[in-house]
């Protein structure tokens, strides 16, 4: 990574996530997109966002990129991330990041805000097990404000199409084989690179002991199709719930408080 005179370069550090992001996502953006559409549709064009499980802070970006006048919240557990989001939003008031574990009951305590108009979540409730995350709906249920929406866009395949799930995913492992070769890196490969950044090491270290290695992060998370997510959203109290995009792997449910 490079140094800039100031001190480290967030901005290389972030567009390098979203490069080994976009290495097992290669329609990430149009995912995003697809939700900033609905919140645009829902909620307007100045939403107050919860960038939930926001990582690097991706979320929030294309939130503030499209809507300059959206206020947005980053919730994460991981101090290197959120280490790299505060550095690339460094002086820009209309985000900010709070440390928080969604497994815990109280996480919402630590909020600035006691409502949003979106929560938004990407590529990270996999994380949980099936108990956690409809313990977590339960509570975005009494986050999202009425009229709100809450979208997630995760693994989410349909186990009801094996055949067909198969022959396409050998082709997108094709297709990863043929980048790695030319040099894209995987997840283990990206946290080796941070634990070597002097400006990240002590916060790699101490998510290793949050989480385990980058080997075993999220090995006990579970995943489910995306009727088990709607599902599990009209029981937790929202009126609405339905997918809104997929692709052979992936969807996006959006649920209307
Ligand atoms: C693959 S990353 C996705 C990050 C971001 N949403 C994106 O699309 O770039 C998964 C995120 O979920 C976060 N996460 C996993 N379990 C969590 C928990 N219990 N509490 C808070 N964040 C969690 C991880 O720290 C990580 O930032």
């Amino acid at each position: 990574m490079t140094d800039t005179a100031a001190g480290t370069d967030w901005q290389t550090w972030q567009r390098s996530w979203d490069r080994q992001q976009e290495w097992y996502l290669p329609d990430r953006e149009e995912r995003f997109a697809i939700m900033l559409d609905t919140v645009e549709a829902l909620v307007g064009p100045r939403p107050r966002v919860l960038d939930l499980a926001c990582g690097t802070g991706s979320i929030s970006d294309r939130t503030l990129t499209r809507f300059p006048e959206a206020r947005c919240t980053g919730a994460d557990l991981d101090p290197a991330l959120l280490t790299i989001a505060r550095g690339t939003f460094a002086g820009d008031d209309r985000v900010e990041f709070v440390s928080v574990d969604l497994r815990r009951p109280d996480w919402t305590e630590r909020l600035p805000h006691p409502s949003y108009d979106a929560v938004l979540t990407a590529t990270a409730l996999h994380w949980l097990r099936a108990d956690e995350l409809s313990a977590l709906y339960g509570q975005l249920a009494g986050l999202v404000r009425e009229g709100g929406v809450f979208l997630n866009a995760d693994h989410m395949p349909d186990a009801a199409t094996p055949r067909l799930n198969a022959a396409l995913h050998a082709r997108d492992k094709a297709r990863r084989e043929r980048e790695k070769a030319a040099g894209a890196q995987d997840w283990a490969q990206w946290w080796q690179v941070a634990a070597a950044d002097p400006a990240l090491a002590d916060a790699v270290a101490e998510r290793d002991r949050i989480f385990g290695s980058p080997a075993e992060d999220h090995s006990d998370g579970e995943i489910q199709a995306p009727g088990w997510h709607a599902r599990a959203l009209r029981e937790a109290g929202f009126a609405e719930a339905r997918t809104v995009w997929a692709s052979p792997s992936d969807a996006v449910v959006a649920a209307l408080r």
